[in-house]
C-alpha cells in the first residue's frame, strides 16, 4: 500500500530562526499524525537547523536541489554526502522553476535522480505541464516524457522508492488549483507510464503528489482521489496552521 506524504516547499523563503520557529510549531500542531508522512523542504542554509529542530518527531527534511556528484569542483553547488551527512532525508528534483530559471533539462534531472538514490536520499521528482501544453492538448505527452526521461534507467526496486509530485504549471502559486477531477486524470495517466516502464505492481507503490495551490480548504478534495496520494505544498507550507491543516486532511 502507497504512503500519503504532504510536502512543503518553502522555496527561497525562511531565515534560519524563521525556519526553527515554523517547525517548532509545526511539530506540536502535528504530534501524534502516523499515518501520513509529513515532509517540509527548506532552503539550504537553514537544512542543519531544521533537521535539528524536528529530531524525534515525525517530520522530515528535503533539500529543494543537490548536484548529482559526491564532492569536487562545483562552485555553489550542495552535494548528496553533505545533505546525508546533516540529516537530510527527501530532496526535491527537477521542479518547473528549476527546469524554467535554471534550464534543468530531463537528462540532467535524471543524474540527479539516480545520485541521490545511491546515497540514500529520497528523490521527489517533479513533472508537470504549462498552460499552453494543456490547450495544445500535450498535457500527457508531456508529463509521460518528464517521467520517462527522469526515472530512464532505474529498477523497479529503485522506482519504488521514489516520490513523483505532478505539479501543473499554471496551477503553482496562481490559486487557480486543477479541480479534483483534472487532477486526478492526469495522476492515473502518469500512474499508466510507471507502470510501462517498472510494472503494475511497482507503479501502484508510487506515492504520487499533486502540487499547485493545494490549501487546507481543497486539500481534502484532492487527496480523496483515489491516485492522489499527498501534496506538494507551496505557498500554504510557509505557515505551521494551515500546513497542519493539509497533513490532517490526509489522514
Ligand atoms: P503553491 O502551493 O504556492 O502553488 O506552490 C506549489 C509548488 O510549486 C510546490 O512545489
Amino acid at each position: 500500500m502507497r504512503k500519503t506524504i504532504i510536502a512543503g516547499n518553502w522555496k527561497m523563503n525562511k531565515t534560519n530562526a524563521d525556519a526553527v520557529a515554523m517547525l517548532t510549531e509545526l511539530k506540536a500542531a502535528v504530534a501524534g499524525v502516523e499515518n501520513v508522512g509529513i515532509v517540509i523542504g527548506a532552503p539550504f542554509t537553514a537544512l542543519s537547523d531544521a533537521v535539528k529542530a524536528v529530531e524525534g518527531s515525525n517530520i522530515k527534511i528535503a533539500a529543494q536541489n543537490m548536484y548529482p556528484k559526491a564532492s569536487g569542483a562545483y562552485t555553489g553547488e550542495v552535494s548528496p554526502e553533505m545533505l546525508k551527512a546533516i540529516g537530510v532525508e527527501y530532496v526535491i528534483l527537477g521542479h518547473s522553476e528549476r527546469r524554467e530559471y535554471f534550464h534543468e533539462t530531463d537528462a540532467f534531472i535524471n543524474e540527479k535522480v539516480k545520485c541521490a538514490l545511491s546515497y540514500g536520499l529520497t528523490p521527489i521528482l517533479c513533472v508537470g505541464e504549462k498552460l499552453e501544453d494543456r490547450e495544445a492538448g500535450r498535457t500527457d505527452l508531456v508529463n509521460e516524457t518528464q517521467v520517462k526521461g527522469g526515472l530512464a534507467g532505474l529498477t523497479k526496486e529503485e522506482a519504488v522508492k521514489v516520490v513523483v509530485a505532478y505539479e501543473p504549471v499554471w496551477a503553482i502559486g496562481t490559486g487557480k488549483t486543477a479541480t479534483p477531477e483534472i487532477a486526478e486524470e492526469t495522476h492515473k495517466a502518469i500512474r499508466k507510464v510507471l507502470a510501462e516502464m517498472f510494472g503494475a505492481e511497482a507503479a501502484e507503490e508510487i506515492t504520487i503528489q499533486y502540487g499547485g495551490s493545494v490549501k487546507a480548504d481543497n486539500a481534502k478534495d484532492l487527496l480523496a482521489q483515489a491516485d492522489i496520494d499527498g501534496g506538494l505544498v507551496g505557498g500554504a507550507s510557509l505557515e505551521a496552521e494551515s500546513f497542519a491543516k493539509i497533513v490532517k486532511a490526509g489522514m
